[in-house]
């Protein structure tokens, strides 16, 4: 069993980033620039933007947070995408989700420009990765695809069972792993309502779980050698932790790992390689990759 180690495989890829920015700036370029929205206090939302604004500058991009108690209008977060839009300063921006109740989020995140969407949610991002054209594509699922690829793990033509059908994993990542692009597999996904889960899970090569329920794979779920990707981040309280909670995956690790050829951990895993594709998506608008 190896284990695929997310926080090494994204201190890499960081460290590639920074290299290509450092000669971008040797040759008279500008640093990429993104920015993030905050709309409010969540403690969750809070840590992932902090965590962003760090990895802006391991990577030597400039950085700027725009924060917003959560009394903020729909109309006034509005203008604030808009100004962002019209930036020209501004490679890419996010809008740090979820926000306040009174806020349409779809909105949101169809007012951004599809072209500074790093978060790849707008739905012309959507729509064009769904049939395989240059876009952002959203950072959990590029960090599944990335991690996939790094540890030489094959796909063509492999069963792939996907555990979710979120916009914002499951489906992206059934669209991916089925395109012959990426991953060529053959993909099934299974949901909470799904007859023969299980089964399905048996016979595949490679598991992606993305349900949000700590423990939920088991080892009579995984077949000997498969490959489990672990997207669950359920914070679980903890008294023995200093922050009072501890992180835990879809997956339940000590029994599965032994009958897998490779696994991530949780925490270790997927989650830092997200934020990582934030910046290399934030890096490819800086070079207008996709859209010219
Ligand atoms: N909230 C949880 N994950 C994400 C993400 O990837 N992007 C944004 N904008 N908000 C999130």
């Amino acid at each position: 069993m190896e284990l695929i180690d997310g926080k090494a495989t994204a201190a890499t890829i960081k460290a590639e980033i920074k290299a290509e920015v450092e000669q971008i700036v040797a040759q008279g370029g500008r640093r990429p620039h993104l920015a993030a929205i905050l709309v409010g206090h969540d403690g969750g939302s809070e840590t992932y933007v902090k965590n962003k604004v760090l990895a802006c500058e391991a990577c030597g991009f400039q950085s700027t947070l725009l924060r917003f108690e959560d009394d903020i209008t729909e109309e006034e977060l509005l203008a604030c995408v808009s100004q962002l839009n019209e930036n020209p300063e501004i490679d890419g921006f996010i809008v740090q989700l979820p926000l306040p109740r009174h806020i349409n989020e779809q909105h949101v995140i169809e007012a951004i420009d599809y072209r500074k969407d790093v978060d790849g949610f707008h739905p012309i991002n959507v729509g064009r990765m769904a049939i395989g054209l240059p876009c952002f594509i959203s950072a959990t699922p590029l960090g599944i695809l990335t991690l996939l690829q790094r540890y030489h793990i094959p796909t063509s033509g492999k069963k792939c069972v996907i555990l979710g059908r979120s916009n914002i994993v499951g489906k992206p990542m059934a669209q991916l792993m089925t395109q012959k692009q990426y991953g060529d597999a053959t993909v099934t996904v299974c949901h909470s309502r799904s007859q023969t889960l299980k089964e399905e899970c048996r016979e595949a090569d490679i598991v992606i779980a993305a349900i949000g329920q700590p423990g939920f794979v088991t080892a009579d779920m995984v077949k000997e050698g498969a490959t489990v990707i672990d997207v669950g981040t359920t914070r679980v309280p903890d008294a023995t932790r200093k922050t009072g909670f501890r992180l835990s995956g879809d997956v339940l690790f000590e029994e599965v790992a032994p009958k897998c050829s490779h696994i991530t951990p949780v925490p270790g895993g997927v989650g830092p390689m997200t934020i990582c594709m934030l910046m290399l998506n934030t890096l490819s608008a800086a070079k207008k990759e996709f859209y010219k």
